[in-house]
């Protein structure tokens, strides 16, 4: 084949890799305790360092009142190339595609939030920011302001560009509690 048509092909197929998120992908990959009604981040891409809208909606179907053993696998793609993040300590913090013994403290880790800096919306839903999450079934509205200028973005620089797919599969001393994916961009 003619070199020209071959080098063609090749940009078009690294092209076609790329995913740009425009706004947060997610989906259940298995049953589901948890009814998601609204999951977004804005902007997507999340442009870094600039901070970031979340705004959740569920429904619980059953109470939460311990910790959600979370499993998560990510994995990120950069220039058309996708590699798996390891599991690996930050700080004193694991990071990456680990087993997290509890979602909440998870949570609390990337926005940034605990007892003394908890906004009003988390309390007036039952979230003190305090972990173990302490739940009563029914539905949950939340919303919040995620720095990333801030200390857990800045030692975790590898987060910073990419297309990212993240699976989450979580479960708590009730059982099986939900599995989702979600994919997103963060550029810089
Ligand atoms: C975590 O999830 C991954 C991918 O779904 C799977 O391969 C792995 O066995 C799971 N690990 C645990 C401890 O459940």
């Amino acid at each position: 084949m003619d070199f020209f048509i071959k080098f063609f092909l090749i940009i078009c197929s690294i092209n076609f890799s790329f995913t740009e998120y425009t706004k947060l992908d997610w989906s259940l990959c298995g049953p589901s305790d948890i009814d998601f009604i609204e999951n977004s981040l804005t902007p997507m891409p999340m442009i870094f360092p600039d901070p970031v809208d979340w705004k959740f909606k569920a429904f619980l179907k059953r109470p939460i009142d311990g910790p959600i053993v979370s499993n998560v696998t990510i994995t990120r793609s950069i220039t058309g190339i996708t590699l798996p993040i390891r599991c690996y300590l930050v700080n004193g913090q694991w990071v990456g595609s680990c087993v997290y013994p509890d979602l909440c403290k998870s949570i609390m880790y990337v926005t940034n939030l605990d007892s003394s800096n908890c906004p009003s919306n988390f309390q007036s839903n039952g979230v003190n920011c305090e972990c173990p999450f302490n739940l009563q079934s029914g539905l949950i509205e939340l919303q919040d302001v995620i720095q990333t200028y801030s200390p857990v973005f800045l030692a975790n620089s590898w987060l910073i560009n990419g297309d990212y797919k993240i699976k989450i599969s979580a479960s708590d001393s009730r059982g099986y509690f939900f599995c989702l994916n979600l994919g997103f961009t963060i550029k810089s």
